[in-house]
């Protein structure tokens, strides 16, 4: 099981710091929430922030690109030194090119999908990506609440993937926190992603991402 720290709840003017933290509490991936206020209403943030972080860890980058047209800007983000990036399958219509390219690039391959996508679309792409990420909020900001939903997708899913043969590994995105963190895991996640759980006025991100891990362990 493995932990993503989303940093779009991070304090930018403290990033490498606060990311820092939150590797050292536990946190196993680096995750970047980029919004280009089309597919999402928000701008966050884009290529200049994973290439300036990537010379300071050797930890996984994970890019979430939640953007319209994400053929336009994978090349960028590859070049920028990102290990993982994911598309969501609401924004382009040629998922498996798109897929394709990002290994081509001996990057891994990821495919997102929002709440109200049901899971079986992603059926006959499976073999084309290695992560698929479960949205469990709709995409646009953090510090949702995680839609119940997202436990009974997650077993679908998984057994999608069963069915398959397949090493594809679930991320989860949303809203997750050390109370609910241990049953998405028990739904078949192997990836959880957390932003304001990690990076809040409570604790540091350290204490929260070791608080984070125990719960994942031992249930809360
Ligand atoms: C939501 C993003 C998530 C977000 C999670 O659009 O994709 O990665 O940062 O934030 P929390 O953990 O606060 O729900
Ligand atoms: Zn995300």
């Amino acid at each position: 099981m493995k932990l993503a720290a989303s940093i779009l709840s991070a304090d930018f003017g403290r990033l490498e710091e606060q990311v820092r933290e939150a590797l050292a509490g536990g946190c196993d991936w680096v995750h970047f929430d980029v919004m280009d206020g089309h597919f999402v209403p928000q701008i966050t943030f884009g290529v200049p922030i994973v290439a300036s972080l990537r010379p300071k860890f050797t930890e996984t980058f994970d890019v979430h690109l939640m953007v319209e047209r994400p053929e336009y800007q994978v090349e960028k983000f590859i070049e920028a030194g990102a290990d993982l990036i994911t598309f969501h399958w609401e924004a382009t219509a040629h998922p498996h090119r798109l897929a394709r390219l990002i290994r081509e690039s001996e990057r891994r391959a990821g495919i997102a999908v929002n709440p109200g996508t049901p899971v079986e679309v992603l059926v006959d792409l499976l073999e084309e990506v290695d992560v698929v990420l479960v949205m469990s909020v709709d995409p646009g900001y953090a510090g949702q609440a995680f839609l119940p939903r997202s436990l009974s997708r997650v077993r679908r899913l998984k057994r999608l993937i069963e069915q398959a043969g397949l090493p594809v590994e679930i991320e989860v995105d949303g809203g997750i926190n050390p109370t609910n963190a241990r049953s998405v895991y028990e739904a078949g996640a192997d990836i959880l992603v957390a932003a304001s759980a990690l990076f809040n006025q409570r604790l540091s991100p350290r204490a929260a991402a070791e608080q984070l891990k125990a719960a994942l362990r031992f249930g809360n």
